[in-house]
């Protein structure tokens, strides 16, 4: 069976009961049901919040003895590509794992459009993540000058092919794929689906020529609780990078809940 996965990007968001509240109400939620274990359900905190979310989320949390572990797991927002050294302010994939990190976001566009980061250094960090014992979610997409120029093909291409150059194929069809176009983040203005499957069809034959078959392909864009469904409806989407509404318990779970509906087998 195919991994799906919805994930919440919550970007430098929440206060630390803020964020201490929205990973209580989402566990509490998700862990009353059984969500099948084909569908990956990733929170990914801000970098100070994400030691107390993971024991959150371990069962270890307060003073009454150890809970039931959460099936939620918990990620990152970006890690470096080295494991140890003079870094000032970046953090690594093996102190990630050592907080109960599982999951790692890479190459979001606002890590490339405001910390300049290239392919060739996510997929450096890529390599770094999966060394680790991490799994990535690489993040890909076009902008709205590039797609208002026709060239949304051309993009995503290279972003992929030039990840598997200096990744390698095994190292993609490790990871999870996010196509996020950039004028659908946080606009409101989500892709349509017929533009999302087209872009995701494109990724897929992309990296199963490469030799990548296996990695989800997420969409991420203004996903909300209404619009979610359709998405998964689709063929070619696998889940959800959720931003905005990842920040809500209710929009978060309305979103869980659709995936839990479209691949409830
Ligand atoms: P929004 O869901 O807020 O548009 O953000 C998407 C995103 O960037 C997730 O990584």
């Amino acid at each position: 069976m195919k991994q799906r996965i919805v994930a919440g990007n919550w970007k430098m968001n929440t206060l630390m009961h803020e964020a201490s509240r929205l990973v209580e109400e989402v566990q509490q939620e998700v862990d009353a049901r059984v969500i099948p274990s084909h569908i990956d359900i990733v929170v990914c905190p801000p970098f100070p919040w994400i030691s107390d979310t993971a024991v959150r989320l371990s069962g270890n949390h307060g003073t009454h003895g150890s809970k039931k572990a959460s099936v939620i797991r918990c990620g990152a927002q970006d890690c470096h590509h080295e494991v140890f050294g003079a870094f000032t302010g970046d953090v690594s994939a093996p102190m990630l794992v050592d907080v109960g990190c599982r999951d790692v976001i890479v190459g979001h566009s606002e890590r490339r459009q405001f910390h300049g980061e290239t392919n060739e250094l996510i997929a450096r960090k890529i390599t770094a993540a999966l060394r680790a014992g991490l799994r990535p979610i690489v993040c890909i997409g076009e902008s709205s000058d590039e797609r208002a120029r026709g060239r949304t093909t051309e993009v995503v291409s290279e972003q992929i092919d030039e990840l598997i150059t200096y990744a390698g194929a095994e190292a993609l069809n490790a990871s999870v794929v996010a196509y996020e176009p950039l004028w659908a983040i946080g606009t409101g203005v989500a892709a349509t689906t017929g533009q999302a499957q087209e872009v995701h069809a494109l990724i897929r034959s992309r990296l199963t020529a490469h030799g990548a078959p296996d990695t989800p392909i997420l969409y991420g864009g203004s996903v909300n609780a209404t619009n979610a469904a359709d998405y998964f409806a689709c063929s070619e989407i696998d889940g959800a990078l959720v931003g905005g509404a990842a920040l809500s318990s209710t929009t978060f779970l309305a979103i869980i809940n659709a995936a839990c509906t479209a691949w409830s087998e």
